[in-house]
């Protein structure tokens, strides 16, 4: 018998010195090719849900609006779509946040949430937690009551679940 943890692990493939010589890249397509796979993850954050109710599912750009969008689905829920700069159509608000070099941006129409809005944000996976800090931030300008953040996979040694946590958000992450 393998812990769900294991089983999600054993989902993800790991493509050694992509993209570039040194990196070991978690790569959730495998995940997502399996039907079973997909549906545990999905049932699971569902499942959190249940016990800590959600207004609205948001997911960051792009695999995390695989996940987001079957879980938003799956709830009934209303679902929110963090871009990367430049993508949405209407009025937005903006976040930059540190990459390894240079700075990027993500962002939501300024209409996505209300105030007091529980919002779930959810990902692929979290290192830094740049990218979902950011995301919680656009979410908490709007006045929205981020409740936390879900992901497959936790690179638990780059801190970035920390950070989240010491911004005082939830980290559900299903596997290390
Ligand atoms: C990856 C991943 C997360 C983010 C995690 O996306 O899907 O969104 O990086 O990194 P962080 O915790 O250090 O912020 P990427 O920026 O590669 O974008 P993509 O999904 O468009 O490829
Ligand atoms: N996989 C997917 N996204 C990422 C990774 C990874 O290994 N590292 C940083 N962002």
């Amino acid at each position: 018998s393998v812990s769900p943890s294991e089983f999600f692990k054993s989902q993800i493939r790991t493509v050694r010195g992509w993209p570039k010589a040194g990196v070991n890249f978690r790569d959730v397509t495998t995940l997502f090719h399996n039907p079973q796979a997909f549906r545990m993850a999905i049932d699971v954050f569902a499942s959190d849900c249940e016990r800590r109710p959600v207004d609205i599912i948001a997911a960051v750009d792009a695999r995390g609006f695989a996940l987001g969008g079957a879980l938003a689905y799956h709830l009934g829920k209303p679902f929110v779509l963090v871009r990367k700069k430049g993508k949405l159509p209407y009025k937005t608000i903006s976040e930059s946040y540190q990459l390894e070099y240079g700075t990027a941006a993500v962002e939501i129409h300024m209409d996505a949430c209300k105030p007091d809005d529980r919002v779930l944000i959810v990902d692929d996976l979290i290192a830094t937690g740049g990218t979902l800090l950011a995301a919680a931030k656009l979410f908490r300008e709007l006045q929205g009551n981020v409740i936390g953040v879900a992901a497959l996979i936790d690179l638990v040694e780059l801190g970035g679940s920390q950070k989240l946590r010491a911004a005082g958000l939830n980290v559900h992450a299903l596997c290390e």
